[in-house]
């Protein structure tokens, strides 16, 4: 069986992957309360002395709005710490798969008059427009062309009680009876964890030092994806109200207004709508 050295495999994806995959490969989790991979020696010192044949990277700062005030932790995490990983996996021959994001693109419209709605496939250039995005960049020029890429987008699961990703924040909150303003002129594609787990399992069995972009079939509008989730469980979606994007992230760090992102190397996932019906089979 394949030994994979995990980082990140508490948090909301990487528990997914290794209750999933447990029976498939044998995961060696790199908990942070044993090996904070910022302190550099010793992570070395902690690698050196196991034995993987993958490094599947997931721990980041996570935070989007918060990376901003902490942009110095947020770098040591997501940058430095990634580029010492990528040292250690080649001194011991081991294969690193890093866990990336859509934040690195701008979502910006494109074309002349910039009305043209953007796509990101693998080959699209980033230009992140907050630190978070900024940071997850820097990591992927680190490791570029020497470990596996892959950039995720929106995930959601059927439960964690961890972290609520977005499908569990807006339904809790409707659940609450809040009315919620959502934006109505942006773009997200929205993405199951399990069909994320799914698509890693192949890109393990084909590997190669590529980019790869494991998102939902579909994009969508929050404000849309919100009236869904309330639908799907029988919530009033009048509660959700339209709002526009320069209002709702006024004061935040900005999100990818157009994040259309497609995955062009024929690894498929659930729409969105598809996703929620798995959510709520069972
Ligand atoms: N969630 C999203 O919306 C999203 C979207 C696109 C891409 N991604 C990417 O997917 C990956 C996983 O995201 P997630 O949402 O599953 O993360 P998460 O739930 O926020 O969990 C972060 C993980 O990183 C670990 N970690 C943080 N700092 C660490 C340190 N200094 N040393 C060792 N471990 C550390 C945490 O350990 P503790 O539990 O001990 O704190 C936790 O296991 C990240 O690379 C992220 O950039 C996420």
């Amino acid at each position: 069986m394949k030994r994979i050295l995990i980082t990140g495999s508490t948090g909301l994806i990487g528990s997914r992957i290794v209750e999933l995959l447990a029976e498939k490969y044998t995961f060696i989790p790199l908990l942070q309360s044993e090996v904070d991979i910022t302190d550099h020696d010793t992570t070395a010192r902690a690698l050196n002395a196991l034995s993987f044949d993958y490094l599947l990277h997931l721990a980041a700062y996570t935070n989007v709005d918060g990376a901003e005030q902490e942009r110095e932790l947020c770098r040591k995490i997501n940058v430095d710490a990634t580029a010492n990983l990528l040292t250690q996996c080649k001194a011991k021959g081991a294969r690193m798969i890093h866990i990336s994001t859509d934040f690195v693109f701008d979502g910006k419209k494109k074309g002349v008059h910039g009305t043209e709605l953007p796509i990101y496939t693998e080959a699209s250039e980033p230009n992140p427009i907050a630190y978070y995005g900024q940071s997850k960049y820097e990591a992927e020029q680190a490791v570029k062309g020497e470990a596996m890429i892959v950039r995720l987008s929106y995930p959601y699961r059927k439960s964690f009680d961890a972290k609520r990703d977005f499908v569990r924040t807006i339904r809790y909150l409707l659940e609450q009876g809040k009315t919620l303003t959502m934006v109505q002129d942006s773009l997200i594609t929205p993405t199951f964890i399990d069909d994320i787990v799914n698509g890693l399992d192949y890109l393990i069995q084909h590997y190669s030092t590529d980019i790869y972009h494991l998102v939902g079939a579909e994009s969508i509008t929050p404000y849309d994806a919100g009236k869904l989730i309330a639908r799907t469980w029988h919530i009033n979606e009048k509660l959700i109200q339209p709002v526009s994007y320069a209002e709702y992230f006024k004061g935040k760090a900005l999100r990818p207004q157009w994040a259309r992102i497609v995955s062009t190397k024929g690894i498929t996932m659930q729409s969105f709508a598809e996703g929620l019906k798995c959510l709520n089979e069972s």
